[in-house]
């Protein structure tokens, strides 16, 4: 073989083919490719070479499996956004209220098809083998498992971490990392580390409903930056606001945000830390769906392209392992890492070392990264099929997105609708779904709605039906 010539294996050359065959449109997103055995024949190669290419183009995000149907080919990165400025509104103080209450508590409820629900469905979970580690490591370490975990929290579990932290562009040591009661507690210590009451903060409009309610619990205000539910918040508009606003910190979910799936690119996210480092603007980056990415690799992080110091990444083990076991951390540098351990001993001295343990031994092992593949399949699959059935199920005129990561899809139902008035009738034909104004610190959005992939099934897939004939009806 001549130096320098690399030589495809034969399952490489075969997706090679079918990527071609996808990206120059011969087959189009949602298009049914060949069969393996099909093109087994057509190309003189083994149905195990033709199921690796599929296996590669399937991690590479570009087809999707369906059970008892075959491969599918699967949308391609949007076209790069033309930027445009869109109106900011002044800072509000926010309330979230009781409707959001009645909302999380039916989250609870087993009856329902929680489509309004962003948590991974327990069936996918690997709770059988967390639960065998847990015993694991309460076995070993005895008594002192009952004992406080002071900040930063358990060393081994922040090691993990740090490892894994590389995968997102970020190269870091455990004293780099926090341990907190989830995401949810990450976020509003780094608001608190980077706030003061009447302080005013970025978000994106819609943004996470937990962003609001934990700047609504720190008496903050929101200033809201419009966000396209495909290319994620406006840049143009975000450098506008900061003309004019006195901003302390912004907090966004940079990949796969919730509640429209949209994401940064690389170049935006660095764009972001230079609009934001001229005002020394700390950025609270919410990656909490990043490691869901619907490909083999994940996006970067902005803390990746952070030299300032400047961002706080917030983010959990909630949407992939457990959330009832409630670890998360922030990854942050000296700059605001002192305060933050401050912080956590103030709110609650510290989180609780078994489930920490627990989660650092099923890292450890290996198992964590083999679960991953296997969400990350599974969400692809769920997220496109759902989408799939909105287009055909929802009023004529609906546009939902196509997020490339995580499970949540925001769709958008023609103007006049008014989601919330929706949710009580949804409940009695049995599903949840999250109605677009709990979204927005101003109440906006009532034409949307968030539905969560996780709980999509053949059986979940008349409820929708049902909620389409719904809003078909429009009564
Ligand atoms: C975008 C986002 N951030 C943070 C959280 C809170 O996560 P945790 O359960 O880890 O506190 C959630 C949970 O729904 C979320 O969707």
């Amino acid at each position: 073989m001549a130096a320098g010539v690399t030589v495809l294996h034969r399952y490489e050359q075969v997706a090679s083919h079918l990527r071609h065959l996808i990206e120059s449109g011969t087959y189009a997103p949602m298009q049914k490719l060949p069969s393996v055995r099909s093109l087994s024949g057509q190309l003189h190669v083994s149905i195990t070479t033709v199921l690796e290419a599929y296996r590669v183009l399937e991690d590479q995000g570009l087809v999707e499996a369906r059970p008892q149907s075959g491969y599918y080919a699967r949308g391609l990165e949007p076209q790069p956004r033309v930027e445009s400025q869109l109106a900011v509104e002044d800072p509000v103080d926010v309330g979230m209220g009781e409707f959001l209450m009645r909302y999380l508590r039916d989250f609870q409820r087993r009856d329902l098809v929680q489509f309004g629900c962003a948590c991974p469905n327990p069936d996918q979970l690997p709770s059988a083998r967390l639960a065998r580690c847990l015993a694991k490591v309460s076995r070993e370490l005895g008594p002192a498992g009952n004992l406080y975990d002071i900040p930063p929290g358990c060393e081994a579990l922040r090691v993990q971490i740090a490892r894994r932290a590389l995968q997102s562009g970020c190269a870091v040591g455990p004293e780099e990392v926090m341990l907190t009661l989830g995401a949810q507690e990450a976020i509003t210590l780094c608001l608190l580390a980077t706030c003061q009451a009447g302080d005013t903060v970025a978000v994106e409009t819609p943004t996470f409903y937990g962003h609001l309610q934990a700047i609504e619990m720190l008496g903050l205000k929101a200033v809201e930056i419009p966000s396209d539910p495909v290319y994620g918040v406006s840049l143009a508009s975000l450098r506008q606001c900061l003309e004019d606003v006195p901003v302390k910190a912004m907090l966004l979910c940079t990949s796969y945000s919730n509640p429209t799936g949209a994401s940064l690119s690389d170049d935006e996210k660095h764009e972001l830390l230079e609009i934001l480092g001229r005002r020394e603007i700390p950025l609270i980056e919410d990656d909490i769906f990043g490691d869901l990415s619907h490909a083999q690799h994940r996006p970067h992080a902005a803390r990746a392209f952070d030299r300032r110091d400047l961002v706080l990444l917030c983010s959990s083990f909630s949407k992939t392992l457990a959330p009832g076991y409630r670890v998360g951390w922030v990854l942050a540098g000296p700059r605001y890492m002192a305060r933050l351990h401050q912080l956590k001993l103030f709110s609650n001295l510290g989180s609780p070392v078994l489930p920490a343990l627990a989660i650092s031994e099923f890292l450890a092992n290996g198992a964590f990264e083999h679960h991953l593949r296997g969400c990350r399949r599974f969400y692809a699959r769920q997220v496109s099929q759902m989408a799939d059935a909105v287009e055909r199920a929802f009023p004529a005129g609906t546009r939902v997105t196509r997020p490339r990561g995580g499970f949540v899809l925001w769709v958008e139902l023609p103007q006049g609708y008014d989601t919330r008035l929706f949710y009580p009738r949804a409940v009695e034909l049995g599903l949840t779904f999250g109605p677009g104004p709990i979204f927005s610190a101003r109440g906006r959005f009532r034409n949307c709605l968030r539905l969560c992939a996780p709980y999509w099934g053949p059986q979940s897939e008349a409820v929708l039906w049902k909620f389409g004939e719904l809003l078909q009806r429009r009564r």
